[in-house]
């Protein structure tokens, strides 16, 4: 790797404003604030540092760089964030060689990387001629089907295991990955749609019956290691460029609405692939855009997952939008019947999803009935009260009190004795959370404490090496012992670009994390240094003496036993 280049890009950029476009931060003294996107929360307990250019979580110790934020947040790789902020200053990054970090997982990977190809030819060869048929009857040609890696399973029993076996997979892996069912294969005659993980690993299937036959429409992969339904939506590693230029993100039911839109050249788009949304889902989605439009099917089933989870995002903090399609169109339809214009038509023209759900109320209401009036103008209100927007709730209210002529200030009391009530609340739960206390002991509070000062105090380094200071847990030696080499070669040490040096080296990345994250002091001096030496040492020897005490009660005889004791008083005062 070239660690010039990757050094340069990351001094050009300000992890600021990288992590600012991301999530709202806010400034409170030299450092800024926000809510961490790494685990659930809703207080701001993520730290960035414009000096230091690195973020800490003091909640769930997540911590890196301006590449590890990228990386975990948009879940890429490393050479695409390095790609990504290349390009932001001007910086190519073509050059550099980044070695692909090896995961326990790279074979099953294989496995679904060799499946996709026999699929493809399957389909591509005279035997897939009928499914072939099939998708250009349904609109989806070459360059579709080439985009979206479509194939086809064979009616055999085995092929694919064979295949598979072949290549020195084993049944009982092919079996977990679900690729296998006992010796045969999971897809039979089938057209296969590759299904992607958030970074665009194949991790799974769907296969679609093509021919008249009563079975299940769609047959998916089992829930395996890598392939977790409810960490993914369909498309995300594509709409994650595209939704970047437009601002906003369209969720749909079906992949194959997804494949539709991308027909007319619309990738601003993921699939739920099922209709409950997970909080993990909320995630990613809040991760491509907070503009979110929901366009599901127009059915009864489709309008009632809209309304779930619409009310969940609200929750989260987002108002989406929505596009009501026609009963029982879905987006795939709807573009095939009305065209691209028409489509494009609706998006412009979504509707928030408040006024969606107020209408939605409306249309069960008897309006002959007092009480079912004001039963929906007092559901209007509660839903009203949801929204984070003062202006977006006058407007609603100033509607409701013309058309059922009733007076503003009526109205106006009730949303605000609700919003109070919220407001409440959500002070409490700011007061609840306290910081985590420090339970550490002092020796490791000591020894952390001048790991972090050798990031800080050029003479610390200097002096751990000099003076042999032995920590005591392996993450420690290497640790220390990485800085050391890291300081030798560069001439200088630098929290941030540390970070990128360390990246794959697990054991010390979270002892790293662990006390970037903590409250230590940066600036020492040489005085204060050899204290904590002290302290360090004193831990070592208290670790010696319990070590000759128990070698002393397996001891029987008396001599060495005499022994071990003038050792243990020798160390007791010091020599
Ligand atoms: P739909 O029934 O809306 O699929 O289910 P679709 O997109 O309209 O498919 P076509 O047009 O008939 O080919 C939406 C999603 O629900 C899942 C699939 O992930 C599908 O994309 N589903 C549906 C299944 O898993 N199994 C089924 O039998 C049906
Ligand atoms: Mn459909």
């Amino acid at each position: 790797m070239n660690n010039d280049l990757v050094k340069d890009i990351r001094s050009k950029v300000d992890i600021v404003d990288i992590i600012g476009e991301r999530i709202p931060l806010v400034a409170r003294g030299k450092n800024l604030f926000g809510v961490c996107p790494f685990h659930d929360d809703s207080n701001p307990s993520m730290c960035v540092s414009r000096e230091k250019q690195i973020y800490t979580c003091f909640s769930c110790h997540a911590t890196g760089n301006v590449f590890t934020f990228l990386m975990n947040y948009e879940h890429i790789d490393f050479k695409t964030a390095l790609k990504e902020l290349g390009d932001k200053v001007g910086i190519n990054t073509s050059s550099i060689k980044v070695e692909k970090k090896v995961t326990k997982y790279d074979k099953l990977y294989e496995a679904y990387n060799l499946s996709v190809k026999y699929f493809q030819n399957n389909l591509s060869s005279m035997i897939g001629k009928t499914a072939k048929e099939y998708l250009k009857n349904r609109g989806i040609n070459e360059d579709i089907i080439k985009e979206f890696e479509i194939g086809l399973s064979l009616d055999k029993r085995d092929d694919l295991t064979k295949l598979l076996s072949s290549k020195s997979y084993d049944l009982a892996t092919l079996n977990r990955i679900g690729l296998s069912s006992d010796d045969h294969d999971v897809y039979i005659d089938r057209i296969m749609f590759p299904l992607y993980d958030v970074s665009g690993q194949v991790v799974g299937f769907s296969g679609r019956i093509y021919k008249d036959i009563d079975m299940n429409k769609y047959l998916n992969t089992k829930e395996t290691e890598i392939f977790k339904k409810g960490e993914m939506l369909y498309h995300y590693h594509i709409a994650r460029e595209e939704c970047r230029n437009k601002n906003y993100v369209i969720v749909m039911e079906g992949f194959m609405d997804v494949i539709r839109a991308s027909t007319i050249g619309i990738r601003n788009t993921v699939a739920l692939m099922g209709t409950a949304l997970t909080e993990e889902q909320i995630n990613l989605l809040k991760r491509l855009s907070n503009n979110i439009i929901l366009c599901l099917d127009g059915d009864n089933p489709g309008v009632e997952a809209t309304l779930k989870i619409g009310d969940h995002l609200i929750k989260n903090g987002i108002e989406p939008k929505v596009i009501p399609l026609p009963n029982p169109e879905d987006p795939d339809s709807f573009i095939l019947k009305n065209g691209k214009d028409r489509f494009i038509n609706l998006v412009e023209n979504a509707l928030n999803f408040s006024d969606f759900k107020i209408n939605k109320l409306k249309e069960k209401v008897n309006f002959k009935s007092d009480e079912e009036t004001s039963n929906y103008i007092n559901s209007v209100i509660e839903e009203t009260a949801k929204l984070n927007d003062e202006i977006r709730q006058e407007v609603i209210l100033k509607r409701l009190a013309k058309e059922f002529d009733i007076g503003y200030n009526t109205l106006d009391m009730r949303l605000k004795a609700l919003t109070s009530k919220k407001e409440v609340k959500v002070k409490k739960e700011i007061i609840v959370e306290k910081r985590k206390e420090n339970h550490k002991d002092k020796y490791i509070k000591a020894m952390e404490q001048v790991l972090y000062f050798m990031f800080f105090n050029d003479f610390a380094i200097t002096q751990v090496e000099n003076e042999h200071l032995v920590f005591p847990t392996e993450a420690m030696r290497a640790l220390s012992s990485e800085i050391i080499y890291y300081y030798k070669k560069y001439g200088s040490i630098n929290v941030a670009d540390f970070y990128t040096y360390i990246q794959d080296k697990e054991n010390i990345l979270t002892l790293y994390n662990e006390i970037i994250s903590s409250d230590y002091v940066e600036k020492t001096t040489k005085e204060d240094l050899f204290l904590y030496f002290k302290v360090i040492r004193e831990y070592g020897t208290k670790q010696e003496i319990k070590r000759l005490t128990n070698l002393m009660k397996n001891e029987v005889d008396p001599l060495e036993q005499a022994k071990i004791v003038e050792r243990i008083r020798k160390l007791r005062i010091g020599e």
